[in-house]
């Protein structure tokens, strides 16, 4: 396998169509709209059956908390404002339930957690006695404490000293905090319900319970933000020496306040793609500059040995992953499924002891080679030898095509061993990964 690049990096050579709305991020292959209601009895039977190598995955477990203290502007996760302590402890009963079912199936059963991750939503909208309460329920249901990583996603406001106590007593050892941004009018412009003191105040409660790995995330591309006020933003935080901070270029789906807003001319227009990509760069730059090393495409991290991020990393070589909660994806036996979207389904199927997903896909080994090459992708690096061990497939051959276009357009190197993206390349990752698709996943829409 060898592509020579002669040719400057150029984006004209290739660049596709950059519309400013909807999604781009890819989590999972293939895309969300080639899930269906018909691949779940295939995915019933896949969770019920043995299989010989099981033991030898590593298994996760995500935990979905859709609840915020108010909704941002530019948000699409799944999550309701403002929700009743009733309308939580409900939740949290058919949440401890849906992963007792987990702990019960042929696939999962016995198996002990490498990693875990609680995201949202807000997680840390949970008081110290509900968190005490989830943590002893994923216990029962998985008691091996070799657990290697376990993430926590936080909100400023949220992040009490009672709770983040709690927090490092249960045995969370990544806390991930939301910033976006050190600037009180993008905040505000954006819905956040904090403001920068509340970032300050935060941060010195986290800094004080020493978890192993402190994440922050930044958006670039906000409503309202500038060149200067994104730059001190940036500045600001490292001054703050995270171990981590993991940047989100704004993407605005259809779901999202911001998306509407927009339509009827309520707000003025957020930066295109193109300044995204020069603030993102000069903010990579900047970090190398201060000690920070790029882990992947959003990342820099500043000892890439110590401060892993496991949930990424071994999802990304084929790990299982059970997503439990309200709109879940998971990643389990070779096959992608998602839980439904509605509380009160949620609600329903678990009163009936019924797992509640409700669409999915099961993978062949091809598709299953796929995901894992664009979502090692991401990472910056994908070796050949992976790929032949695993799958039999030489990744120069079957992506040859998109690996000579974007070589030619200078966002990846190739070599014998190792697909590298360049920084362009890194910029733009989400953007390139759909041209590796299978023929029949490629053009499909995205939800
Ligand atoms: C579930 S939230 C993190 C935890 C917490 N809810 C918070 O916002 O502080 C995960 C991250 O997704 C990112 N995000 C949300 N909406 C986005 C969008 N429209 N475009 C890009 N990133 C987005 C934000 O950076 C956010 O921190
Ligand atoms: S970005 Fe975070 S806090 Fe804001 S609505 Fe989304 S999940 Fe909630």
């Amino acid at each position: 396998m060898k592509i020579v690049n002669d040719q400057p990096e150029s984006a004209a050579v290739c660049e596709p169509q950059e519309p400013t709305e909807g999604n781009l991020f890819v989590s999972a292959y293939p895309p969300f709209s080639c899930w269906k209601p018909e691949f779940v009895p295939g995915i019933d039977q896949a969770l019920r059956t043995v299989s010989a190598n099981q033991q030898d995955v590593p298994l996760g477990l995500y935990v979905h908390i859709p609840f915020c203290l108010q909704r941002c502007e530019f948000c699409y996760y799944r999550s309701f404002a403002d929700p009743a302590a009733d309308t939580i402890d409900s939740y949290l009963n058919a949440l401890i339930n849906e992963i007792r079912i987990y702990g019960e199936l042929p696939r999962i059963a016995g198996r002990p957690l490498a990693f875990a991750y609680f995201g949202g939503g807000t997680p840390s909208i949970l008081s110290a006695g509900q968190l005490q309460r989830l943590f002893q329920g994923i216990q029962s249901t998985f008691p091996s404490t070799d657990i290697q990583e376990v993430t926590f996603e936080c909100s400023p406001k949220t992040a009490t000293r009672e709770r983040l106590e709690k927090l490092r007593q249960v045995g969370v050892t990544r806390i991930s905090m939301g910033i976006q941004q050190l600037n009180d009018d993008v905040l505000r412009q954006s819905g956040r319900v904090h403001l920068v003191e509340d970032v300050k105040r935060a941060y010195a409660e986290i800094r004080r319970c020493d978890f192993d790995v402190v994440n922050v995330d930044l958006m670039v591309g906000l409503v309202g933000e500038t060149e200067e006020s994104f730059q001190n933003s940036l500045d600001e935080v490292i001054a703050m020496t995270p171990d981590s901070i993991t940047f989100y270029q704004l993407e605005i789906p259809a779901n999202t306040p911001l998306f509407r807003a927009l339509h009827n001319n309520e707000v003025a227009a957020p930066v295109g793609w193109d300044v995204k990509r020069v603030r993102l760069a000069d903010a990579f730059t900047t970090l190398e500059t201060n000690g920070y090393t790029l882990r992947s495409a959003y990342a820099a991290v500043r000892d890439p040995a110590r401060h892993r991020f496991l949930y990424q990393e071994l999802q990304y070589r084929g790990a299982d992953l059970v997503g439990t909660g309200l709109a879940s994806f998971s990643y389990a036996a070779g096959t992608h499924y998602q839980n439904v979207g509605s509380l009160r389904e949620y609600h329903e199927r678990l009163a009936a002891n019924r797992l509640p997903y409700n669409r999915g896909y099961v993978l062949s080994p091809a598709d299953q080679a796929v995901r894992e090459f664009v979502l090692q992708l991401k990472l910056g690096k994908v070796e050949a030898s992976y790929f032949t061990d695993k799958f039999g497939i030489s990744i120069g051959e079957q992506f040859a095509a998109p690996l000579q276009r974007f070589s030619e357009a200078g966002w990846l190197a190739v070599d014998e061993s190792i697909v590298t993206l360049t920084r362009q390349g890194l910029l733009r990752v989400d953007r390139m990964l759909p041209e590796f698709y299978l023929p029949q996943h490629q053009d499909v829409s995205y939800w």
